[in-house]
């Protein structure tokens, strides 16, 4: 059987991404980001993003079926982000899939966003060989989520580790960025300034670290692979306050290159620490914040000498976008997963 051609569609958060794919070849990749729309409030207003949805839904389709030069009839199946994510944004997608799968005929898979974060690593254009990997983790890093992943099926059994447990580390790059007058969104410009400034001039604090929090290997504490970021914004925002208190000028480039120290150090420990005592042996990185230099490079370093392979996809594929959808929608057709029945419900708390 030729593979399956699959239309992925992404309305998590503020991108409308529609991507097609064929068995694990790319066809199509086409995203419509609302950004812009939200810079203004310093963070995505989901009634914005909802409304861009519905206005770039068809023509971001009718620009993926161009790309893959396809029509509908080609399409063996539609696959949709379900959960988590914006009520209000993923219901968009939702229904405009089932609109779609209705009026075609062809079958509808409601997909996980973090697990399709993980089925853009198998497709061709990422070039990493993950079928041949012992034992895959990912690490999962944006704006909405911060997760450390053991992949022991892609389409049926995936275990999360460790997450944050209190802001997402690209939402701790935007408070912070807020904090020392950066603008929105916060990652970009802080990993620009931070290139100015020095990653020693603070000491901020790697949450969860603490020995009561760490446990040890053979009796871990809870949090031995969570993260908490919140604790460092505080220092952040206490160190803002002593100059300003002052009357001196702000370090912003200082405290940035700190700050960024800081998140980059205590998630790529907590992630190859959960990597070597899982068994893990490759980790496929994702999100948002894998555009971070700081992060590839101190990951790199840290998976390298513990042994472990790393696969960071090209940062297009890393952000939000319906290829990853698509992906993950091939997968389930490909191990003959049963579709999902048409009633189901975008799930805005969807866990792995
Ligand atoms: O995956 P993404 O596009 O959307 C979701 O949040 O799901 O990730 C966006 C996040 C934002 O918080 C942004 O500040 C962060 O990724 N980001 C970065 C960088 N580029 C984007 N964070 C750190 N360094 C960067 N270079
Ligand atoms: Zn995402």
């Amino acid at each position: 059987m030729t593979s399956p051609i699959v239309i992925g569609i992404e309305t998590s958060c503020d991108e409308t991404g529609i991507g097609i794919v064929s068995g694990t070849t790319l066809l199509a990749h086409q995203v419509a980001s609302s950004m812009d729309e939200h810079v203004a409030f310093g963070g995505v207003i989901p009634e914005i993003a909802a409304r861009a949805h519905v206005t770039e839904f068809l023509p971001v389709l009718d620009a993926a079926l161009a790309e893959a030069n396809i029509t509908l009839d080609d399409v063996d199946a539609i696959a949709v982000t379900a959960g988590p994510g914006l009520a209000g944004a993923l219901m968009v997608g939702v229904a405009g899939a089932k609109a779609l799968a209705v009026a075609t005929g062809k079958p509808l898979y409601g997909i996980n966003h973090l697990i399709a974060h993980i089925g853009v690593g198998f497709l061709d254009d990422v070039g990493a060989d993950l079928h041949n990997v012992n034992q895959l983790g990912a690490l999962l890093v944006s704006g909405g989520h911060t997760e450390m992943l053991k992949i022991n099926s892609l389409t049926s059994d995936v275990e999360l580790l460790g997450s944050t447990i209190d802001d997402a580390a690209g939402e701790a790059y935007d408070k912070v960025a807020r904090l020392i007058g950066a603008g929105y969104p916060g990652g970009p410009v802080i990993d620009k300034m931070a290139r100015q400034g020095n990653p020693t001039a603070f000491k901020f604090p790697r949450g969860l670290t603490a020995p009561k929090f760490m446990g040890n290997a053979e009796e871990p504490g809870k949090d031995r692979y969570n993260w908490s970021f919140s604790g460092l914004k505080t220092a952040v925002s206490r160190a803002v306050e002593q100059f300003e208190l002052r009357d001196m000028n702000v370090p912003a480039n200082d405290i940035a290159a700190s700050f960024q120290e800081a998140v980059a150090d205590v998630i790529t420990h907590k992630a190859v620490l959960a990597a070597t005592e899982h068994g893990i042996d490759h980790i496929l990185l994702g999100g948002g914040v894998a555009a971070n230099s700081r992060l590839r490079a101190l990951l790199t370093e840290r998976t390298e000498a513990a042994g472990i392979g790393l696969t960071i996809p090209p940062i297009n594929l890393c952000t939000d976008n319906g290829a990853m959808v698509a992906a993950l929608g091939a997968q389930l057709v490909a191990d003959a997963v049963e579709p999902s029945p048409m009633n189901f419900s975008a799930d805005p708390t969807q866990s792995v």
